[in-house]
């Protein structure tokens, strides 16, 4: 076998065999396929896309590139979620407790900032001392004695999927659902969970733009889990805004345990609920009414709030931070962006509204960069609040005021402030199972 036939295969629009995709991603991984002819394979898979039973052999391939981690010693239906990306979506922080809080067993893995969007395991770290590399053992007795680890991805989960994704990075292949669906599929069933919750973004911040796009990418990653035995649940969120008002790490740490609390804004604290309550009902605690009122139970009686100290407690954390947010380390400088106009945000550029806060250091601009954790924006109003010129409508928080006016620069190209007011979209925008597609 040849990787230039297979190139030249799916050039002209051939459906690949399990063989040869085979030949291609573990040639890549072991070295004896070099960077240019993966990219070009890469580029025309971009081109000419792949059949469902391509994309699910190239997922099955990438999740055996790796280990794959066995969660049967710790009893119970363990069950994860995962979001294809976002701004200020800070929604692990706050699921992932109420759901072990509901006694479901959760042994999460996640990743670092993207691009413009942010990572769990960023937005941990910046509770001071919190581990978020455990070893398998301490991940294991964690889960059992507390119910609810989240660590970042050993380098040794679908090792195809690390090496893949970084030269999709580089060679404008990213946005092509087949391979997004066989990168995130991969890793999550090389994670082990028995079920999987997926948040598949949609909007001007995230990788898919449009409603059938969106439900697509869910359709299809709904598939691949479901033949491979999980459970699998895919909710098509809103990211035509950013969830909630802060973004950055440190700020978006408070912000989740102002929803723990009871306290968080009301959109943030929406679209946990129904995550947790989908996550609920793929454990098999109930119908919807019964997983809702669960959720809702474990956020007013504080033992949601109470499991998120306990897994930070474990992992090192220091939790008078979350308890207290003003004890976080604050940024040096802050800087309020004024409207320019009267009348209301009818549009925001979310992708541009993340890009500012990783000028601002919330986010890496190479994979080199650290991060600073106080970083970021805090918006005081977005789409459809009503303006007025003058009126402070966010406030940026940096190390160094020099970053201030790249940042200021960026965020105000993502605004539109109009004289209607925007109908608001919804936060849900369809729910995609095995059994079919239910738009609300
Ligand atoms: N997130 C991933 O893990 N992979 C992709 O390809 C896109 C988003």
């Amino acid at each position: 076998m040849r990787m230039y036939d297979i190139i030249a295969s799916k050039r002209d629009g051939n459906v690949l065999s399990d063989e040869e995709i085979a030949f291609a991603v573990n040639g890549y991984v072991a070295g004896t396929i070099p960077d240019y002819q993966m990219s070009a394979l890469l580029m025309a898979i971009y081109l000419k896309g792949m059949t469902d039973a391509e994309t699910a052999i190239l997922t099955e391939v990438m999740a055996h590139s790796g280990d794959m981690v066995d969660l049967s010693p710790i009893p119970g239906i363990k069950v994860d979620k995962h979001s294809t990306g976002g701004v200020g979506d800070k929604t692990t922080l706050v699921v992932a407790p109420i759901v072990a809080a509901c006694g479901v067993p959760v042994a999460k893995m996640s990743g670092r900032g993207l691009g413009h969007t942010g990572g769990t395991i960023d937005k941990m770290e910046a509770v001071p001392g919190t581990r978020t590399s455990l070893t398998q053992e301490e991940f294991f007795a964690q889960v059992r004695r507390i119910g609810l680890s989240v660590i970042g991805q050993s380098g040794e989960i679908a090792v195809a999927d690390k090496k893949l994704y970084a030269l999709r990075d580089v060679t404008a292949t990213v946005g092509c659902i087949p391979l997004i669906a066989s990168s995130i599929m991969s890793k999550k069933l090389a994670a082990g969970s028995d079920a999987i919750l997926l948040d598949v973004t949609m909007g001007t911040g995230a990788f898919m733009q449009n409603l059938d796009d969106a439900i697509e990418l869910a359709r299809l990653m709904v598939s691949i889990g479901t033949a491979h035995g999980r459970k699998m649940a895919a909710l098509i969120t809103d990211m035509d805004r950013p969830l909630g008002h802060n973004i950055g790490n440190a700020l978006e740490v408070q912000e989740s345990m102002a929803v723990l609390q009871g306290k968080g804004p009301a959109d943030l604290t929406e679209v946990c609920l129904q995550l947790a309550t989908n996550m609920l009902l793929l454990a098999g605690k109930g119908d919807f009414k019964t997983c809702r009122a669960l959720a809702e139970s474990v956020l007013n009686n504080g033992t949601a709030f109470a499991k998120c100290c306990q897994m930070f407690e474990a992992q090192g954390g220091d939790t008078s931070v979350l308890k207290d947010p003003s004890r976080f380390p604050k940024a040096r400088y802050s800087y309020d962006i004024s409207a320019r106009a009267d009348g209301y945000i009818t549009a925001h550029n979310v992708e541009d509204i993340g890009v500012a806060s990783v000028l601002l250091g919330a986010g890496r601009q190479t994979k080199e960069d650290t991060i600073d954790f106080a970083a970021g924006i805090v918006l005081h109003k977005k789409l459809g609040d009503a303006v007025h010129s003058g009126q402070a409508i966010a406030t940026l928080y940096a190390d160094d005021p020099a970053l201030f006016r790249g940042a200021e620069a960026t965020f105000c190209r993502s605004l539109t402030i109009g004289a209607q007011k925007p109908a608001e979209p919804p936060l849900i925008y369809a729910r995609v199972t095995p059994q079919g597609v239910e738009r609300f």
